[in-house]
Protein backbone atom coordinates (compact mmCIF):
# COMPACT_ATOMS: atom_id res chain seq x y z
CA UNK A 1 0.00 0.00 0.00
CA UNK A 2 1.04 3.73 -0.31
CA UNK A 3 2.08 5.95 2.27
CA UNK A 4 -0.73 8.16 2.84
CA UNK A 5 -0.62 11.30 4.10
CA UNK A 6 -4.21 12.74 5.76
CA UNK A 7 -5.64 16.36 6.39
CA UNK A 8 -7.40 16.90 9.21
CA UNK A 9 -9.05 19.98 8.68
CA UNK A 10 -11.65 19.77 11.90
CA UNK A 11 -14.31 22.40 11.99
CA UNK A 12 -11.90 24.61 9.68
CA UNK A 13 -12.75 26.08 6.49
CA UNK A 14 -14.72 27.87 4.20
CA UNK A 15 -15.34 28.03 0.33
CA UNK A 16 -12.85 30.41 -0.04
CA UNK A 17 -10.12 28.07 2.02
CA UNK A 18 -10.60 25.82 -1.15
CA UNK A 19 -7.44 27.22 -2.81
CA UNK A 20 -5.28 25.66 -0.72
CA UNK A 21 -7.06 22.47 -1.77
CA UNK A 22 -5.76 23.48 -5.24
CA UNK A 23 -2.71 24.24 -4.18
CA UNK A 24 -2.11 21.06 -2.61
CA UNK A 25 -3.61 19.04 -6.04
CA UNK A 26 -1.10 20.94 -8.12
CA UNK A 27 1.68 19.32 -6.21
CA UNK A 28 0.59 15.99 -5.54
CA UNK A 29 -1.00 14.88 -8.82
CA UNK A 30 1.93 12.36 -10.05
CA UNK A 31 3.42 11.67 -6.20
CA UNK A 32 4.73 8.30 -4.83
CA UNK A 33 2.50 9.48 -1.39
CA UNK A 34 -1.76 9.08 -1.93
CA UNK A 35 -2.97 12.65 -0.07
CA UNK A 36 -6.16 12.67 1.52
CA UNK A 37 -7.65 15.95 2.48
CA UNK A 38 -10.35 15.10 5.47
CA UNK A 39 -12.95 18.67 5.15
CA UNK A 40 -15.53 19.62 6.80
CA UNK A 41 -18.64 18.27 5.30
CA UNK A 42 -19.45 21.61 3.83
CA UNK A 43 -16.94 21.61 1.48
CA UNK A 44 -17.06 17.98 0.29
CA UNK A 45 -19.30 18.54 -2.95
CA UNK A 46 -17.64 21.27 -3.73
CA UNK A 47 -14.01 20.04 -3.79
CA UNK A 48 -15.44 16.77 -5.28
CA UNK A 49 -13.65 17.84 -8.46
CA UNK A 50 -10.73 19.52 -7.58
CA UNK A 51 -8.71 16.05 -7.88
CA UNK A 52 -7.42 15.39 -4.22
CA UNK A 53 -9.30 12.18 -2.32
CA UNK A 54 -11.49 13.27 -0.35
CA UNK A 55 -13.10 11.99 3.61
CA UNK A 56 -15.15 13.13 6.32
CA UNK A 57 -14.32 13.61 9.73
CA UNK A 58 -17.28 11.09 11.21
CA UNK A 59 -20.77 9.43 9.95
CA UNK A 60 -23.86 8.53 11.83
CA UNK A 61 -24.42 4.84 11.93
CA UNK A 62 -27.11 4.50 10.28
CA UNK A 63 -27.78 5.15 6.40
CA UNK A 64 -30.54 7.10 7.13
CA UNK A 65 -33.21 8.09 9.70
CA UNK A 66 -34.76 10.56 11.96
CA UNK A 67 -31.45 11.86 13.49
CA UNK A 68 -31.34 15.58 13.56
CA UNK A 69 -27.93 17.19 12.32
CA UNK A 70 -26.37 14.09 11.43
CA UNK A 71 -24.77 12.95 8.63
CA UNK A 72 -24.55 9.22 6.76
CA UNK A 73 -22.14 7.78 5.24
CA UNK A 74 -23.99 7.49 2.03
CA UNK A 75 -24.44 11.04 2.22
CA UNK A 76 -20.74 11.35 2.52
CA UNK A 77 -19.90 8.88 -0.22
CA UNK A 78 -22.28 10.67 -2.50
CA UNK A 79 -21.01 14.37 -1.79
CA UNK A 80 -17.44 13.18 -2.51
CA UNK A 81 -15.68 11.59 0.24
CA UNK A 82 -13.60 8.32 -0.01
CA UNK A 83 -12.00 7.93 3.74
CA UNK A 84 -14.17 9.14 6.83
CA UNK A 85 -12.17 9.25 9.89
CA UNK A 86 -13.93 7.70 12.80
CA UNK A 87 -13.72 8.03 16.84
CA UNK A 88 -10.98 10.35 17.11
CA UNK A 89 -10.81 11.75 20.29
CA UNK A 90 -11.92 14.89 19.87
CA UNK A 91 -15.47 13.36 19.34
CA UNK A 92 -14.87 10.69 21.63
CA UNK A 93 -14.69 13.25 24.18
CA UNK A 94 -17.20 15.87 22.87
CA UNK A 95 -19.72 13.44 21.77
CA UNK A 96 -19.42 10.53 24.57
CA UNK A 97 -18.27 8.16 21.46
CA UNK A 98 -17.37 4.90 23.06
CA UNK A 99 -14.98 1.98 21.34
CA UNK A 100 -18.72 -0.04 20.45
CA UNK A 101 -20.05 3.29 18.77
CA UNK A 102 -17.35 3.38 16.91
CA UNK A 103 -17.50 -0.23 15.83
CA UNK A 104 -21.06 0.41 14.78
CA UNK A 105 -19.92 3.64 12.51
CA UNK A 106 -17.06 1.80 10.69
CA UNK A 107 -19.13 -0.95 9.80
CA UNK A 108 -21.30 2.19 8.25
CA UNK A 109 -18.58 3.73 6.20
CA UNK A 110 -17.63 -0.18 4.72
CA UNK A 111 -20.99 -0.51 3.68
CA UNK A 112 -21.37 3.13 2.08
CA UNK A 113 -17.85 2.04 0.45
CA UNK A 114 -15.71 4.33 2.62
CA UNK A 115 -12.39 3.53 3.98
CA UNK A 116 -12.42 4.10 7.59
CA UNK A 117 -8.85 5.98 9.06
CA UNK A 118 -10.08 4.82 12.81
CA UNK A 119 -8.20 6.66 15.76
CA UNK A 120 -6.91 5.21 18.66
CA UNK A 121 -4.36 6.80 21.48
CA UNK A 122 -3.79 7.45 25.42
CA UNK A 123 -4.52 10.57 27.36
CA UNK A 124 -1.56 11.85 29.03
CA UNK A 125 -2.46 10.12 32.36
CA UNK A 126 -2.35 6.70 30.96
CA UNK A 127 0.53 6.91 29.64
CA UNK A 128 2.03 8.50 32.91
CA UNK A 129 0.71 5.15 34.65
CA UNK A 130 2.14 3.12 32.11
CA UNK A 131 -1.04 1.74 30.26
CA UNK A 132 -0.37 2.91 27.19
CA UNK A 133 -0.18 -0.40 25.15
CA UNK A 134 -3.59 -1.85 27.57
CA UNK A 135 -5.42 0.57 26.43
CA UNK A 136 -4.39 0.39 22.88
CA UNK A 137 -5.16 -2.96 22.59
CA UNK A 138 -8.68 -2.43 24.26
CA UNK A 139 -9.26 0.24 21.69
CA UNK A 140 -8.40 -1.43 18.71
CA UNK A 141 -10.06 -4.39 19.66
CA UNK A 142 -13.46 -2.26 20.75
CA UNK A 143 -12.83 -0.65 17.45
CA UNK A 144 -12.71 -2.35 14.95
CA UNK A 145 -15.73 -4.76 13.51
CA UNK A 146 -14.44 -7.95 12.19
CA UNK A 147 -13.45 -7.57 8.31
CA UNK A 148 -10.72 -4.47 8.56
CA UNK A 149 -8.38 -5.20 4.95
CA UNK A 150 -5.73 -2.99 3.78
CA UNK A 151 -8.62 -1.77 1.14
CA UNK A 152 -11.07 -0.33 3.97
CA UNK A 153 -9.21 0.29 6.78
CA UNK A 154 -6.26 2.86 7.87
CA UNK A 155 -5.46 3.03 11.73
CA UNK A 156 -4.45 5.98 13.23
CA UNK A 157 -2.39 5.99 16.67
CA UNK A 158 -2.82 9.55 17.90
CA UNK A 159 -1.75 10.45 21.54
CA UNK A 160 -4.56 12.70 22.93
CA UNK A 161 -1.75 14.76 24.74
CA UNK A 162 0.17 14.92 21.51
CA UNK A 163 -2.88 16.95 19.76
CA UNK A 164 -2.91 20.47 19.34
CA UNK A 165 -0.52 20.89 21.65
CA UNK A 166 3.26 20.87 19.89
CA UNK A 167 4.11 18.16 22.03
CA UNK A 168 4.82 14.73 20.14
CA UNK A 169 6.11 11.44 22.01
CA UNK A 170 9.70 10.03 21.74
CA UNK A 171 10.39 8.43 18.75
CA UNK A 172 10.94 5.01 20.73
CA UNK A 173 7.39 5.46 22.32
CA UNK A 174 6.11 6.24 18.36
CA UNK A 175 7.82 2.99 17.62
CA UNK A 176 6.60 0.74 20.66
CA UNK A 177 2.96 1.71 19.91
CA UNK A 178 3.22 1.21 16.26
CA UNK A 179 5.03 -2.21 16.23
CA UNK A 180 2.54 -2.86 19.37
CA UNK A 181 -0.76 -2.44 17.09
CA UNK A 182 1.08 -3.98 13.48
CA UNK A 183 1.21 -7.05 15.76
CA UNK A 184 -2.31 -6.86 16.96
CA UNK A 185 -4.04 -5.71 13.47
CA UNK A 186 -5.80 -8.33 12.12
CA UNK A 187 -4.17 -7.62 8.77
CA UNK A 188 -0.70 -6.93 8.46
CA UNK A 189 -1.54 -4.84 5.37
CA UNK A 190 -2.84 -2.55 7.01
CA UNK A 191 -1.78 1.22 7.02
CA UNK A 192 -0.49 2.82 10.46
CA UNK A 193 -0.31 6.17 10.42
CA UNK A 194 1.17 8.94 13.59
CA UNK A 195 -1.13 12.20 14.62
CA UNK A 196 -0.08 14.51 16.99
CA UNK A 197 1.24 17.50 16.03
CA UNK A 198 3.21 16.64 12.95
CA UNK A 199 4.94 19.30 11.59
CA UNK A 200 7.24 20.12 8.40
CA UNK A 201 9.76 20.52 11.25
CA UNK A 202 9.11 17.23 12.59
CA UNK A 203 7.51 15.20 9.75
CA UNK A 204 10.90 13.53 8.61
CA UNK A 205 12.03 12.19 11.85
CA UNK A 206 8.12 10.69 12.55
CA UNK A 207 8.34 8.87 8.67
CA UNK A 208 11.88 7.45 9.58
CA UNK A 209 9.91 5.61 12.98
CA UNK A 210 9.57 1.57 11.92
CA UNK A 211 6.11 0.64 11.05
CA UNK A 212 4.77 4.43 10.74
CA UNK A 213 2.99 4.34 6.72
CA UNK A 214 2.10 7.75 7.32
CA UNK A 215 0.58 10.44 9.11
CA UNK A 216 -2.77 12.13 10.28
CA UNK A 217 -1.86 16.09 10.04
CA UNK A 218 -4.29 18.85 11.88
CA UNK A 219 -3.38 22.30 12.30
CA UNK A 220 -0.57 22.00 9.81
CA UNK A 221 -2.75 20.70 6.75
CA UNK A 222 -4.82 23.55 7.17
CA UNK A 223 -2.46 25.50 4.57
CA UNK A 224 -0.81 23.94 1.71
CA UNK A 225 2.29 25.29 2.98
CA UNK A 226 2.52 23.61 5.32
CA UNK A 227 0.96 20.59 4.64
CA UNK A 228 2.82 20.05 1.14
CA UNK A 229 6.78 19.94 3.29
CA UNK A 230 4.89 16.78 5.39
CA UNK A 231 4.10 15.05 2.02
CA UNK A 232 7.44 15.51 0.49
CA UNK A 233 9.10 14.21 3.66
CA UNK A 234 7.11 11.09 3.85
CA UNK A 235 7.39 10.71 -0.37
CA UNK A 236 11.24 10.23 0.42
CA UNK A 237 10.99 7.43 2.96
CA UNK A 238 8.11 6.30 0.02
CA UNK A 239 11.03 5.27 -2.01
CA UNK A 240 12.82 2.82 0.50
CA UNK A 241 9.20 0.39 0.91
CA UNK A 242 11.29 -2.13 3.19
CA UNK A 243 12.81 0.35 5.73
CA UNK A 244 10.20 0.93 8.02
CA UNK A 245 8.34 -2.19 8.17
CA UNK A 246 10.22 -4.44 10.59
CA UNK A 247 9.71 -5.71 14.29
CA UNK A 248 9.28 -4.58 17.59
CA UNK A 249 12.48 -5.49 18.61
CA UNK A 250 14.65 -3.38 16.10
CA UNK A 251 12.42 -0.26 17.09
CA UNK A 252 14.90 2.89 17.59
CA UNK A 253 15.13 6.05 16.24
CA UNK A 254 16.35 9.58 17.52
CA UNK A 255 13.96 11.81 19.64
CA UNK A 256 11.61 14.14 17.47
CA UNK A 257 10.84 15.88 20.39
CA UNK A 258 10.98 16.21 24.41
CA UNK A 259 8.24 16.17 26.81
P1 LIG B 1 -2.77 18.25 15.16
O1 LIG B 1 -4.09 17.34 15.06
O2 LIG B 1 -1.90 17.88 14.00
O3 LIG B 1 -3.28 19.67 15.07
O4 LIG B 1 -2.12 17.94 16.46
C1 LIG B 1 -4.01 16.00 14.66
C2 LIG B 1 -5.37 15.38 14.70
O5 LIG B 1 -6.15 15.67 15.61
O6 LIG B 1 -5.73 14.57 13.83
Amino acid sequence: MRKLAVGNWKMNGLLADLAEIDAIAAAVAEGPVEVVSCLPATLLHPARDKGVTLGAQDCHAEPFGAHTGDLSAPMLADAGARYVILGHSERRRDHGETNAHVAAKVRAAWAAGLTAIVCLGETQAQRQAGQTLEVLKKQLAGSLPEGARPTNTVIAYEPVWAIGTGLTPRAEEIAEAHAFLRAHLPDAGIRLIYGGSVTPTNAAAIFAVPNVDGALVGGASLRAQSFLPIVTALASVAHEPNRTRVGPTSASAAPTHDR
